[in-house]
């Protein structure tokens, strides 16, 4: 998730540019750039770190002109480095992206037995050496140039491309990640959302999926990737320049939960084999029939989709699994050593007692694997093997793109160590990864059912505390649920496994509690539908959410949300969901601060 910008008029560009990435930086800020068009030479700034590290750079290199394009990283291939810093150049052409392309390794292949000489390990790189090779092969202009190239790429992009050759023209190109287009008088902006260039215009085009849109200072012209022209209004945009930050939604927790459909695509984007029945993780390179068990160490959050981790592995791969706070675990000189293999999962890379867990089981010989959402952050760093989630940075200190994602890595890993197990068949495995690829579309219908959510936390939103009950890999789900009410709504919360709730919390059961039951069609739900019963005899008010089609729930639950059917192993996916949005519209309705709750970081870096 990076940020991308561009413009062509009379003005100086570089302030410009750099005044858009700065309201882009909450898209990524491990590297930032700007390539700047002036007298026949297209001049490229760019370094790692903030955009900050930039503009001094820009103060002992100025780049003036009147042309150029930025972009500000979230790295996900190539570590954060000023050769991995964005535009990308190859001959006259500079190129700035934002996404993931598919095939990158295998277009670089070929390019690379042509000739071509990579500067950076990017996946972007390959857009500079595909169009420059297509220009000097002669293609009528950068527009046909472009086209061309957009057919062989395969994946999530947004795209700016200049031409040194011709600076009166950019082509820009969206395929999955966002695009917009703004207008001004002799003068035309082109950026990843409208944030960085409200300060300039309001009148804006939005670019839709497959849309190629050609660039001067008069306008805009739009076609689709087949050249056909795509008519469009502008719009005029009313939202203030915070409003616009949060994508016109009320808060980022608020536009995070509906990011997940496409934070979920990309952490599935290269990592499914061609015969859709396996899955690659990025070059790392397990050593499976070594593994004696799986131990996950995890905070918070984390630690939730440990538990689902720990179900998925166990049940697709049959390797044993246990699971472990990080601050526990680091103290109680835990039995480890060769053979285990040390799941540390972190979203930021940077929580302390993880990474101290990790530490503690390097010294005892264990190999580590890092699943975090921040390449080269600390914890990935610190291990033998890394794998990402690629949820774009998350600025809500409550987790909800992070935790399903995470989610959707352990599939990934779980499929992954299954098939070399043996113990996961090649069907079952292609079963799985289908559904996977259906879960944005699903996760959508979900994340779009706001309104009903937002009516149970106005019926609910008084109460003094809440109970979350579920089995299976739904038991994490209600400990998730119940974590998310509790720090951003300030009301108590338990999440429990449903079968124990006989054993204690059913003493807290009278009508004034409202009890949160996860009842997915599958192997627990007979079970959990009597755990539904015991609460409702004892008046306890019950909000339960079940698979689509399920007839029955509505008989014993004063509230029903319906989820799409998916595969047992993914329900979690979509069943977090609503608990998500319930728990933003309780905080909502007493009026807390969501974002920035009290007492809480979003990194925790102290013990
Ligand atoms: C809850 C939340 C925290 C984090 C925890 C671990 O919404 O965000 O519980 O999950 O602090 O953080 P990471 O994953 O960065 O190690």
């Amino acid at each position: 998730m990076c940020g991308i910008v561009g413009y062509v008029g009379t003005r100086q560009a570089t302030p410009l540019l750099v005044g858009g990435l700065r309201k882009l930086e909450y898209r990524g800020y491990d590297s930032a750039g700007v390539a700047v068009w002036n007298d026949g030479v297209t001049r490229v700034v760019r370094c790692r770190g903030k955009l900050a590290n930039l503009e001094e750079k820009l103060l002992k290199e100025p780049a003036p002109g009147t042309t150029g394009i930025g972009h500000t990283r979230w790295a996900t291939h190539g570590r954060p480095s000023d050769e991995n810093a964005h535009p990308h150049r190859s001959g006259s052409i500079t190129v700035v992206h934002n996404g993931i392309i598919e095939n990158h390794l295998a277009l670089r292949q070929e390019l690379v037995a042509a000739g071509a000489k990579f500067t950076s390990e990017t996946d972007t790189e390959i857009f500079a050496h595909l169009i420059d090779r297509a220009m000097t092969a002669g293609a009528a202009d950068l527009t046909t140039a472009v086209r061309g190239v957009l057919a062989r790429v395969h994946g999530a992009f947004a795209i700016v491309v200049l031409n040194e050759k011709d600076p009166t023209t950019m082509v820009a190109a969206k395929n999955s990640s966002p695009l917009v287009v703004g207008l001004g008088e002799g003068e035309t902006f082109v950026a990843s959302d409208v944030t960085a260039i409200l300060a300039e215009t309001r009148k804006v085009l939005f670019i839709e999926e497959g849309e190629l849109v050609t660039v001067t200072a008069k306008g805009a012209v739009i076609t689709d990737f087949e050249g056909r022209p795509r008519q469009r209004e502008p719009k005029t945009i009313t939202w203030s320049a915070l409003q616009a930050e949060k994508g016109g939604f009320k808060h980022y927790m608020l536009k995070e939960i509906h990011e997940q459909p496409r934070s979920v695509a990309d952490t599935l984007v290269g990592r499914i084999g061609a015969e859709q029945d396996d899955v690659s993780l990025d070059g790392v390179n397990l050593d499976v029939a070594s593994i004696r068990r799986i131990i996950f160490v995890a905070c918070g959050t984390s630690y939730h989709s440990s538990l689902v981790g720990e179900f998925l592995i166990e049940s697709l791969a049959r390797i044993p699994v246990e699971v472990d706070l990080a601050s526990e675990f680091r103290y109680r000189d835990p039995i480890i050593g060769p053979g285990d293999l040390v799941v540390a999962i972190s979203q930021s890379g940077e929580t302390l007692d993880t990474m101290e867990a990790v530490r503690e089981a390097k010294k005892k010989g264990a190999k580590i694997l890092a699943i975090s959402n921040v390449l080269e952050s600390s914890i990935p760093r610190l291990a033998d093997y890394a794998f990402y989630t690629h949820a774009g940075p998350e600025i809500g200190v409550a987790s909800t793109k992070a935790f399903t994602t995470q989610l959707v890595a352990l599939t990934l890993l779980a499929i992954h160590l299954g098939r070399r197990t043996k113990k996961l068949s090649s069907e079952r495995a292609r079963e799985l990864l289908g559904e996977l690829l259906q879960l944005p579309n699903k996760m959508r219908d979900v994340v779009e059912s706001g309104a009903q959510l937002q009516a149970i936390a106005r019926r609910y939103g008084h109460a003094e505390g809440f109970l979350f009950l579920g089995r299976g890999t739904q038991y994490p789900i209600a400990l998730e649920g119940a974590l998310k009410l509790k720090e951003i709504s300030y009301i108590h919360a338990e999440g429990y496994a449903a079968g124990e709730m006989k054993h204690g919390p059913i003493a807290l059961i009278d009508e004034d509690l409202p009890v949160v039951v996860l009842a997915p069609r599958g192997t627990h739900y007979e079970k959990v539908i009597s755990n539904l019963a015991e609460v409702r005899a004892r008046q306890g008010k019950v909000i339960a959410v079940a698979t689509r089609g399920d007839s029955n729930i509505g008989n014993s639950a004063d509230d029903v949300i319906l989820i799409p059917d998916s595969a047992p192993e993914l329900q979690p996916i979509l069943t977090v969901l609503p608990l998500q949005l319930l728990s933003y519209y309780v905080a909502d309705f007493k009026g807390t601060d969501i974002d920035q709750p009290r007492n809480l970081a979003k990194s925790v870096t102290v013990e």
